[in-house]
């Protein structure tokens, strides 16, 4: 699904991503991990087309992206849902019009057509697809309420409707839970992993609860200087990877004790 090639990228003449080599089965569930400024954002945008980088390259399905093309740009982003921390939404807007725009991406002619004949009829299509999509996420309920009404927990519910209203075989989620309550966020992490088994839809994820990472993933990339420091599964991370990742951080030493 990934292939990231030994891709460089300096900002202000300092490397953010170092000789950065990784790949993502289709299926797989990744948690991305790393100290702040470590580069976790810069390679997850990289992947999504968003940082073009220095050298090196990314092939997403098969495909390397083209960061000069915006064509094969819009390809690449068509099958990629992506989840932020701060969500994302358009909070004075519906949930229904959110979740909507994410289909937006599978027509070519873009927003115009909705106007058009056909494009009512999309509508009418996308609209029930959208419904099934919020009861899946557990908030069809809030189909009608504003987004600005809604709790932080909601939002990233909202926002991972959205994201599967585009039928992404890619979902790539930066600190999905950061803003949210211990038992919210194990409720959404719990959603993403469902997403991962019952749709198959691969899934990476930047995550900085190291207990949330142990207690739900396989396999953890970790990112250290703009370098992958440890990549393998779970089991055979060592207290003492973890003290080289994060360097004896004593708030990260408290999370992992949690
Ligand atoms: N557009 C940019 N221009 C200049 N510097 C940048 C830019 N984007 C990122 N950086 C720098 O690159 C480094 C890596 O940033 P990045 O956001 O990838 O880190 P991160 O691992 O996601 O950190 P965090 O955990 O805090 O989100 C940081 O030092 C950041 O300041
Ligand atoms: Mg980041």
């Amino acid at each position: 699904m990934i292939e990231v090639e030994n891709i460089k990228k300096q900002y202000n003449g300092s490397f953010v991503l170092n000789g950065v080599s990784m790949s993502v089965k289709t299926g797989e569930a990744v948690a991305l991990i790393g100290p702040s400024g470590s580069g976790k954002t810069t390679l997850i945008r990289a992947v999504n087309g968003f940082v073009v980088p220095d050298s090196g390259k990314v092939k997403v399905r098969g495909k390397e992206i083209n960061y000069r093309n915006k064509e094969s740009l819009r390809q690449t982003r068509k099958k990629i849902g992506m989840i932020y921390q701060l969500f994302n939404l358009v909070e004075r807007t519906s949930v229904m019009e959110n979740v909507m725009s994410g289909a937006l991406g599978k027509l070519d002619s873009g927003i115009n057509l909705i106007s058009s004949t056909v494009g009512l009829l999309f509508h009418r299509r996308e609209r029930e697809k959208a419904m099934d999509i919020l009861r899946f996420v557990g908030i069809e309920d809030k189909a009608f309420e504003r987004v600005d009404r809604l709790s932080g927990g909601q939002k990233q519910r909202v926002a991972i409707a959205r994201a599967l209203m585009q039928e992404p075989e890619l979902l790539l989620a930066d600190e999905p839970i950061a803003n949210l309550d211990p038992k919210t966020s194990k409720k959404i992490l719990e959603l993403l992993l469902r997403i991962n088994e019952d749709k198959g839809i691969t899934i990476v994820t930047v995550l900085h609860h190291l207990k949330s990472v142990m207690d739900n993933f396989n396999r953890v990339v970790a990112m250290k200087n703009g370098s992958i420091c440890f990549d393998g599964a779970i089991g055979s991370l060592t207290q003492t990877d973890i003290h080289d990742i994060y360097e004896f951080d004593k708030d990260m030493e408290c999370l992992v004790a949690a």
